[in-house]
């Protein structure tokens, strides 16, 4: 197993959309096995292979206590309710804010086998899985801010760019 590195934002990579798993296989398994633990060496509750600059439709979570789980391919196929979910992302180390999720959701996804199984999440679980799913998509916790906020988060990462370099 070993530690990759995770991306960060406004890294372009993380917008590209991942393709579905096809293939069952060691390289999969290596793959999920390094996912966690990637995550792990962050102390991340969720990471998503996009993250790591893999663009297959695979996500980790561990939510100590509540859920430790992969999803291969998953595909939200229901949800209800509305909750406002307090997020930070490991590829967006300099921000925690409010996001707009749904409370509930079912989902179809795939084990290690190639075998579907059918899942279903509430609260944080419920959220960390939205979460992982959108980077699947390209697309970042920070998309549902306001165009103020990010662009005083894009000024934030500048600032300490310039001081590291
Ligand atoms: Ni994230």
């Amino acid at each position: 197993m070993s530690v990759r590195e995770i991306l960060k934002f406004p890294d372009k990579r993380l917008r590209k959309v991942a393709k579905p798993v096809q293939k069952f296989d060691d390289y999969l398994d290596i793959l999920i096995n390094d996912m966690f633990e990637t995550m792990y060496h962050s102390d991340g509750i969720g990471l998503a292979a996009t993250q790591i600059d893999v663009h297959l439709r695979v996500i980790v979570i561990d939510i100590k206590d509540v859920e430790k789980l992969y999803l291969i391919n998953p595909e939200i196929t229901q949800t209800s309710g509305t909750m406002e979910s307090k997020e930070g992302c490991l590829s967006v180390p300099y921000l925690i804010d409010y996001v707009p999720r749904a409370e509930k959701i079912s989902l179809k996804s795939y084990n290690r086998q190639g075998k579907p199984k059918l899942i279903e999440a509430t609260g944080l679980l419920a959220v960390c899985i939205q979460h992982e799913i959108d980077h699947l998509d390209g697309k970042l916790f920070v998309d549902y801010l306001s165009s103020l906020k990010r662009s005083r988060l894009k000024k934030k990462i500048n600032k300490d760019a310039t001081l590291a370099s």
